[in-house]
C-alpha cells in the first residue's frame, strides 16, 4: 500500500473516531514490514486530557498484536501529527510519515525529520 493510499485508509477509519468534544475526527493507519495494517482513531473523554490521539491508538493496536519498534514501515494520518505523537513515531522508529495537509496536499517525511534533536531516555 502506498503512502497516499494509507492516508486514504486513515480518512476512512476517521469515521469511527470518538470525538464528541472537539468534533475533530482523526484517523491513522500503520503498515508493518510484514504487510499488516492497523488503524487507529482519536478517542476523547469528558476529562479532556485523558483523550488519546489516533496515531497513539493505532500504535497501541499494533503493539497489542505483537508489533515492536522498528517493524512499522509507514503511517498515513488524516492531519499533521501533534508533538506528542511525533515522539511516539520516533520511539517506534516508523519509517515514513504521510499525512494530509490543511491545503489538501499530502506530506511525506521520515519520522525523525518531524522531530529534530530527538529526546531519548539516557542509557
Ligand atoms: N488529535 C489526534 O488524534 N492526533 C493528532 O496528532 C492531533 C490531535 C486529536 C486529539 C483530540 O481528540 C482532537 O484531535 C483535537 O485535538
Amino acid at each position: 500500500m502506498t503512502g497516499p493510499e494509507l492516508v486514504e485508509r486513515a480518512e476512512a477509519a476517521a469515521a469511527n473516531a470518538y470525538a464528541p468534544y472537539s468534533k475533530y475526527l482523526v484517523g491513522a493507519s500503520l503498515l508493518t514490514a510484514d504487510g499488516r495494517i492497523f488503524d487507529g482513531v482519536n478517542v476523547e473523554n469528558a476529562a479532556y486530557p485523558l483523550g488519546v490521539c489516533a496515531e497513539k491508538s493505532a500504535i497501541v493496536a499494533a503493539a497489542t498484536a505483537g508489533v515492536r519498534p522498528g517493524e512499522i514501515d509507514a503511517v498515513g494520518i488524516t492531519a499533521s501529527p501533534c508533538g506528542g505523537c511525533r515522539q511516539w513515531l520516533h520511539e517506534w522508529r516508523v519509517g515514513r510519515v504521510w499525512f494530509r495537509r490543511a491545503d489538501g496536499t499530502i506530506a511525506d517525511y521520515a519520522a525523525d525529520e518531524l522531530l529534530p534533536d530527538t529526546w531519548d531516555l539516557p542509557s
